[in-house]
Formats: C-alpha cells, structure tokens, sequence
C-alpha cells in the first residue's frame, strides 16, 4: 500500500446493493480481436439488445479510450500494455458501480489479456474472441489503416509488424466471418443474458 494513502472500500455502498437496485449482475464483457474484426460494431449492438431488455451498460472502445484518458500513449508494448492496465481499473470502477461494460480493445497478447484478467477478477470477467482473419479483416480495411500499414506509413500495427496472439481461455468465439452483424450479436447477447440477469 502507498504511504498516507488510506482507502475507504469497506465504508461505500456495497456493489450488491447497486446490482440489486439495478435488478442487474455487473460483468465486464471482453471483446478481443483484429482490428476491423468487428468489436465495436459487436459491441454496440449488444448494447442496444441489452437496453432494451432493461440493462444499464457502458460500452468502451479503443478509438474513444484513446482520444480521452488514454491520448498519451500510443502502440509500442508498453503503451499498450498501459493502455488495458488503465481501462481495467475504470472497469473495476464501473463493476462496482453495477453496471455491465462492453469492451471493445485488440487487446492483442495473452499477457495484456491476463492483467486485465487479474486487475478485473476472472469471476467478473467474460472474454469474447471476435474472430476474422487477418486477411477478411484487411480485406474490408474499413479505416484505411491496413493499407497504411503495409505501405509503412503506420509502425506497430497489430497483424502486420505487430502481433496478435490468439486467445487461449476464452469464454466464447464469435465468428463475425462466418456470421453477420444480428446473428453475431444474437449470439453474444444469448451467452451473455443469465450471466447478466440478477438471481
Ligand atoms: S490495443 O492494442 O492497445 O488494445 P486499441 O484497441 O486500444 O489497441 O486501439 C486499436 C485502434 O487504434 C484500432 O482499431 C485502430 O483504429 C487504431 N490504431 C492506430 N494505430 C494502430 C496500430 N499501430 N495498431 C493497432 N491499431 C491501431
């Protein structure tokens, strides 16, 4: 514990009476995969499928993370590896308010995944790999970024000088090149319902 720091945990109201208010179960959704892989999209639209069952939720992205509380760093490992750490202690933050996160990062090695894992608790914590190939997802290139990248005008760019492990303990794989957009998303929404409803 840092010195003259002294944390008021036990005395703030509890996370269970929040989830009870909410009539919700608080859970930090992890949506990992290449970029243009379609995890924002996913995300959104379990958000809204969530909603209107009733679901208070925050969806996270990397574009927005990266433009407000995270818009020092940039994409070597260590700034990434800082980029997951940070968003992790705002899901914590988030968890212990009640409210369901929709996370939408590339989160692209184990080890980054395992720290957010760890910061959040694997208890609370549902990893979705959002699986496309490299070469669906530089295919549809939706930003411009994979052309950049191959033209060297972008470093560091996951699947291209950058790696991307493939997810080893996920909880579910959605193949968003085998299915569209409403069937991935009904396919996310189905696994996550009972592990989001209160009881
Ligand atoms: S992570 O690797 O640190 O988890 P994050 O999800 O926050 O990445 O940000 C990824 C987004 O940043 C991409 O969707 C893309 O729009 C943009 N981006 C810009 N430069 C890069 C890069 N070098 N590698 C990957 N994504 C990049």
């Amino acid at each position: 514990m840092a010195d003259n720091i002294h944390p008021v945990f036990d005395r703030i109201v509890q996370r269970e009476d929040k989830e009870k208010m909410l009539n919700q179960r608080s859970k930090v959704i992890w949506l990992t995969g290449l970029s243009g892989s379609g995890k924002t999209t996913l995300g959104v639209n379990l958000e809204k499928m969530l909603f209107a069952k009733g679901f208070i939720t925050q969806v996270l992205d990397g574009d927005n993370i990266r433009s407000g509380i995270n818009r020092n760093l940039k994409f070597t490992e260590a700034d990434r590896y800082e980029n997951i750490r940070r968003i992790a202690e705002v899901n914590k933050l988030l968890l212990n308010c009640g409210i369901i996160t929709i996370n939408c990062f590339i989160s692209p090695t184990e080890e980054i995944r395992n720290i957010a894992k760890e910061i959040i608790g694997v208890e609370n914590f549902i990893e979705v790999f959002v699986n496309s190939s490299l070469g669906v997802c530089e295919g549809r290139d939706v930003k411009g970024l994979y052309k950049k990248a191959r033209k060297g005008e972008i470093k560091n760019f996951t699947g291209i000088d950058s790696p991307y492990d493939t997810p080893l303990g996920y909880d579910l794989e959605v193949r968003t090149d085998l299915f569209g957009i409403q069937e991935s998303a009904q396919i996310l929404f189905d696994f996550v319902l009972d592990k989001v409803t209160y009881e």
